[in-house]
């Protein structure tokens, strides 16, 4: 990994490759430049050999249509533009080769998912102009003649959205996707329960979201710091809109909203044509007062309470009853528990809870915890799914299948899961937290640092899934916030995830996104600019 780079030799070669056509982010495992370009025109055909691609075919189509204003035919066979599944197909293989010739256009890959970030790479091989959501008359359509072989270090290249704390549309999340298929990521980490608001339709517990969707603003923390940086700064990023509030049946204006089951399909499936798997949250048992505050039956004492009573039966059933719901809308295989930050103290005093510590011989509330993970683990195991939980599930002992949000950046608790043969996915607070305030040298950190500990042996280090960027919205009350926090540092994470290690180039990165970020002008993503050194992040330190 290379670090130093003089002003003189970014300002050389900033000029050398402001035109340069080949800036593909993250960096392909190997990319050979051939001479002359493939002139994409309106008479070309998107051919697709299985069936089981097609919908690649019109993504790819859809990518093209808006600027080019061409409506390119799709068809199983052979097109000017092919993608092609190669067999013995195989799901997990996320390889894909892209061959660009002067005539056609090959994609090739064992999985939907190779042929999807083969789009992607094409994508940006495609000059940035065809991001445009207007039609430009008169352009050419030029992709360099190249040859492409790639596959990702990471299966796991993940981003988290946090809806609960300030609310994001079904467009605004869609949008958010769609950057994420343009740097090939691959899961879609979704935080859809907190404390201040439930977030997803629940048919057998209605009330989760006519009641625990809504919040009053005016009695809201996070939404009063909000509106106070937008009074001082002027920055509309910072209100919180007006089109997530409504007034409700006792006349009070309330913020919120929740997906609906149909909305949550919808969701699942354009993350899916694109590449990516959405892995729904359940932040199970702490966490839990938008759950507690429509049914107080789900607390010790039933007072009201956080976190969730483990003693009570009724309880575990309600958890299984949503999970049921859970496993019928998310098709992929994880699921996440939550399992953070859980005020376990209050299981003490409650006689439920001691009861169940007493009957399951566990030691302390820790233990109970990591009984009742334990127990929702089994229960995902049945359903064919596989838990994931914040790094917390460690504590009181949980077992070597269920997988690891790494996010305390404590490295005993790293080699602690890797030890119990626990996977990990690597989001830890000092580098993935993209809702903390970035400065001058986050990217840098992001993409040279080594997340690892030192510790882990070479086998230990196989249990290492990926990595993922955490986007908490406390203080990110709007799209373009949002935008403004999570890129670009998300692009760098895309390519530590994706590019193997031993051709991370930090400078050539540079490079690279200056490109990047012409093309994010044009797609009108409002991302924090290169040259500022700071941006102010008002939640550093609050969290
Ligand atoms: C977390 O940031 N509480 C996982
Ligand atoms: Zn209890």
């Amino acid at each position: 990994m290379k670090r130093t780079l003089s002003a003189l030799a970014l300002a050389f070669m900033l000029c050398f490759t402001a035109n340069a056509s080949v800036n593909i982010i993250p960096a392909p495992g190997k990319i050979v430049e051939g001479k002359g370009e493939f002139v994409l025109k309106g008479n070309a055909v998107i051919g697709y050999n299985d069936a089981s691609i097609s919908e690649a075919a019109t993504y790819l189509k859809e990518i093209i249509a808006p600027a080019t204003g061409f409506d390119l035919r799709t068809r199983q066979g052979s097109g000017t533009i092919n993608l092609e599944l190669s067999f013995p197909a195989d799901p997990q293989d996320e390889s894909y080769t892209l061959k660009v010739t002067r005539k056609k256009v090959f994609i090739k890959a064992r999985s939907y998912k190779g042929i999807a970030y083969g789009i992607a790479s094409l994508r940006q091989l495609l000059p940035k102009e065809i991001e445009s959501k207007r039609f430009l008359p008169g352009r050419s359509w030029t992709v360099p003649v190249v040859e492409v072989e790639d596959a990702p270090a990471y299966e796991w290249r993940g981003l988290m959205l946090d809806p609960v704390r300030h609310f994001y549309s079904v467009e605004e999340t869609k949008n958010l996707l769609d950057l994420m298929a343009l740097y090939k990521f691959s899961k879609f980490h979704w935080h859809l329960i907190d404390s201040n608001g439930w977030r997803i339709e629940i048919k057998a517990f209605p009330l989760l979201t006519s009641i625990g969707a809504w919040r009053d603003p005016k009695n809201e923390y996070i939404d009063n710091a909000c509106n106070d940086s937008f009074e001082k700064t002027g920055d509309a990023a910072m209100q919180v809109p007006a089109k997530f509030m409504k007034v409700d049946e006792n006349g009070k204006l309330v913020y919120g909203g929740f997906y609906t089951q149909e909305e949550i399909r919808d969701i699942v499936h354009y993350a899916a044509v694109r590449g990516i798997d959405v892995v729904p949250e359940m932040d199970f048992p702490g966490h839990s007062y938008a759950e507690i505050r429509c049914y107080p039956w789900l607390s010790c004492h039933g007072d009201g309470h956080e976190p969730l009573c483990l003693g009570n039966d009724k309880v575990i059933d309600f958890c299984k009853k949503v999970f049921d719901e859970v496993f019928d809308l998310f098709p992929y295989e994880y699921v996440e528990i939550g399992g953070d930050e859980v005020s376990r103290d209050r299981w003490t005093g409650c006689e439920l809870c001691q009861e169940r510590i007493a009957k399951e011989g566990l030691k302390d509330v820790a233990e109970l915890q990591a009984w009742f993970t334990r127990e929702m683990e089994k229960y995902f195991n049945a359903a064919g799914r596989k838990l994931v939980g914040w790094d917390e599930i460690l504590d009181g002992g949980v077992s070597p299948t269920a997988t690891v949000n790494w996010w305390r950046s404590d490295p005993v608790t790293f080699k602690k899961a890797a030890v119990n043969g626990n996977q990990v996915i690597m989001c830890p607070t000092s580098h993935c937290y993209f809702d903390y305030a970035q400065d001058a040298m986050t990217i840098q950190r992001l993409y040279c640092d080594d997340l690892i500990p030192a510790t882990l042996t070479a086998e230990e280090r196989k249990l290492i899934k990926g990595m993922q960027g955490n986007i908490w919205g406390e203080f990110i009350p709007t799209e373009s916030r949002m935008q403004t926090m999570a890129f670009p540092r998300a692009i760098a994470l895309a390519e530590k995830a994706w590019t193997p290690v031993d051709r991370h180039d930090y400078d050539d990165f540079l490079l690279r996104l200056t490109e990047q970020v012409k093309r994010l002008d044009v797609m009108e993503v409002d991302y924090r600019p290169l040259d500022s050194s700071f941006t102010p992040g008002f939640n550093a330190g609050i969290r």
